[in-house]
């Protein structure tokens, strides 16, 4: 069934073997029941290639530790997810995509909160048949369509999602793989539907990151497999601004953002031409 899936689509495995990975140690920022049945096999290999190239038996690791990226990712958009639903006007969450997300599934919800996973059809099949009838803790809707289509707005709506009502959004894993002008055609249908006060949280990366030499290794997995990264920024602030969200951008090892586990610097924002990752939370002006 992964056949089926494109290359872009299968990352989805990937993250979810990275949760498996996580929910095994000791000191895990999280624990996910549901991520080694997501990841199967296929998700298995992706993370070995990853795990391959960033960690050399007989060389320093010069690539970005994407494990403790991923478990500082994770735990911190649970985090920030569950925080904004402590706001008993928040009850909308749109994670767009979804990929293999189990949050609908692990986490608490408050009551009459409506969770809408949006993803490719595919994405959102193989998930159902590999969850094998989980029950989610939440109101959950799934929303088969493509985020660079016209018409996506419209399943969403159709599935129960009120523009007139605040939502938390995420796009979490999603902004590195499509080009520039289809990020910014995304954030303003975002903004579109989301009313003033509404929340919204993202990962990106820089140009650096896109570029640098010493990011070759990574780059060259995810060009291999079919789907480059494509697009970063280093002014996320800007970025969002322009769609009317008010965000702030953290670097995972930013106090905010370390959780004890990033293993590298973390360079001033005002130092150019390094590799950046930023997690972006902020509202809708
Ligand atoms: C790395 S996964 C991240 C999924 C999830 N947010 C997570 O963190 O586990 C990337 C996801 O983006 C989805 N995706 C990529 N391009 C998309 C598009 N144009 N429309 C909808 N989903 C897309 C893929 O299907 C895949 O599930």
């Amino acid at each position: 069934m992964t056949d089926l899936l494109t290359p872009v689509e299968r990352t989805a495995l990937l993250t979810a073997a990275l949760r498996a990975a996580e929910t095994l140690r000791e000191d895990r920022l999280y624990e996910d029941p549901y991520a080694a049945r997501l990841a199967g096999e296929a998700g298995l290999g992706l993370l070995a290639e990853i795990r391959a190239a960033t960690f050399p038996p007989n060389a320093p690791r010069s690539l970005p530790s994407t494990p403790d990226y991923n478990a500082i990712r994770t735990r911190f958009f649970d985090d920030y997810l569950q925080e904004a639903v402590r706001n008993p006007a928040v009850r909308q969450v749109v994670l767009a995509p979804a990929g293999m997300d189990s949050r609908a599934y692990r986490l608490g919800w408050p009551r009459n909160t409506r969770f809408f996973e949006v993803d490719r059809p595919n994405v959102l099949a193989f998930k159902d048949a590999r969850l094998g009838g989980v029950a989610p803790r939440v109101a959950h809707r799934a929303v088969a369509a493509d985020l660079t289509s016209p018409d996506w707005e419209e399943r969403l709506i159709a599935a129960g999602y009120a523009p007139d009502e605040p939502s938390v959004w995420l796009l979490e894993g999603l902004l590195y793989y499509i080009p520039e002008q289809d990020t910014r055609r995304m954030l303003a249908r975002v903004a579109a539907l989301s009313r003033p006060g509404s929340l919204i949280a993202a990962d990106l990366v820089n140009p650096a990151a896109l570029t640098l030499p010493s990011m070759r290794g990574l780059l060259d997995v995810f060009a291999g497999w079919g789907c480059p990264w494509l697009f970063g920024s280093d002014t996320p602030e800007q970025l969002f601004a322009e769609f009317g969200f008010d965000v702030r951008a953290v670097q995972p090892g930013d106090p905010e953002a370390d959780f004890g586990r990033w293993p590298d610097p973390v360079p001033d924002r005002s130092v150019p031409d390094v590799r950046r990752v930023f997690f972006v939370h902020g509202h809708r002006r």
